[in-house]
């Protein structure tokens, strides 16, 4: 990879499979412009078309966004109106061409909490998406990493699962991502360095990209830099580079 090329000039050496988003610095990037904060979340949600469309063309299969946490229900309650109208007006004005663009929809988090209709269309979303397979773009809405864990012990102990049989891969199975793999980079724009209850578990060796660029702002070339970023990183998973390449090589 040359250093002084251009982003677009530059080719990537390995594209991460999936990539996860924390997707902050909406309220901000409206209160600059003397916006309310819901103007900043609509712009937010302009610029989410824009990176579902770079990580097509970057050949991410998987990208996760968090969007709704179980924390932001103590948001007032017309920014948490706001957002729920805004997941619906999406699904209803967008679910057509995601559909045609290969986008399979998934959902992490609860929904029992959410309006019945929104709840509906939400499933109708997936259930119409699912044999999509050109990208996976998995919506974290009121969802939170620490209540995911306790959904998957609450399952674990309905389903009668004895201490023994408990491990890595069972407890995987159980959270709301099960059969997504890992996230490979965790992206955080806006210049706040805090993992805020997402993917606690899934994110335990992912890579951690962190900007001062608010979310409406972050663009295919700020993805793109990510992805440079990444690709300088020696992932290393607690071993020494050597034995990781190793694994890698012999895994693929
Ligand atoms: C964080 O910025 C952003 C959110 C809590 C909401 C993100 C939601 C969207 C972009 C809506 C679209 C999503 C879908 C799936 C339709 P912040 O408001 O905390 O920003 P601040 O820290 O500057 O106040």
């Amino acid at each position: 990879m040359a250093s002084n090329s251009t982003p677009s000039e530059i080719k990537l050496e390995i594209v991460p499979q999936h990539i996860a988003i924390i997707m902050d610095g909406n309220g901000r990037w409206a209160t600059k412009r003397g916006l309310p904060r819901l103007a900043g979340h609509r712009a937010g949600t302009e610029n989410l078309r824009r990176v579902i469309r770079a990580c097509v063309e970057f050949n991410v299969k998987y990208l996760t966004i968090y969007a709704f946490s179980t924390e932001n229900w103590a948001r007032p309650v017309d920014e948490v109106e706001g957002l729920m109208h805004i997941l619906e007006e999406v699904i209803d004005k967008e679910l057509d061409e995601l559909d045609k663009e290969g986008v399979q929809l998934k959902h992490i988090g609860r929904l029992e909490q959410l309006s019945s209709t929104l709840r509906k269309k939400v499933e109708r979303s997936i259930e119409v998406t699912k044999d999509n397979n050109r990208l996976t773009l998995c919506i974290a809405w009121n969802y939170g990493g620490r209540d995911e864990i306790v959904h998957a012990i609450q399952n674990m102990i309905k389903d009668g699962i004895k201490p023994d049989q408990v491990n890595d891969a069972l407890v995987s199975k159980y959270l709301f991502t099960a059969g997504i793999p890992d996230p490979d980079l965790i992206i955080r724009t806006s210049g706040e360095m805090r993992i805020s209850n997402f993917l606690i578990w899934q994110g335990s060796y992912s890579e951690w990209y962190f900007t001062q660029t608010l979310w409406p702002d972050f663009d295919r070339e700020e993805l793109f830099k990510a992805l440079i970023v990444f690709n300088q990183r020696d992932r290393r998973y607690g071993r020494l580079s050597e034995c990781a390449e190793e694994d890698e090589n012999n895994a693929g």
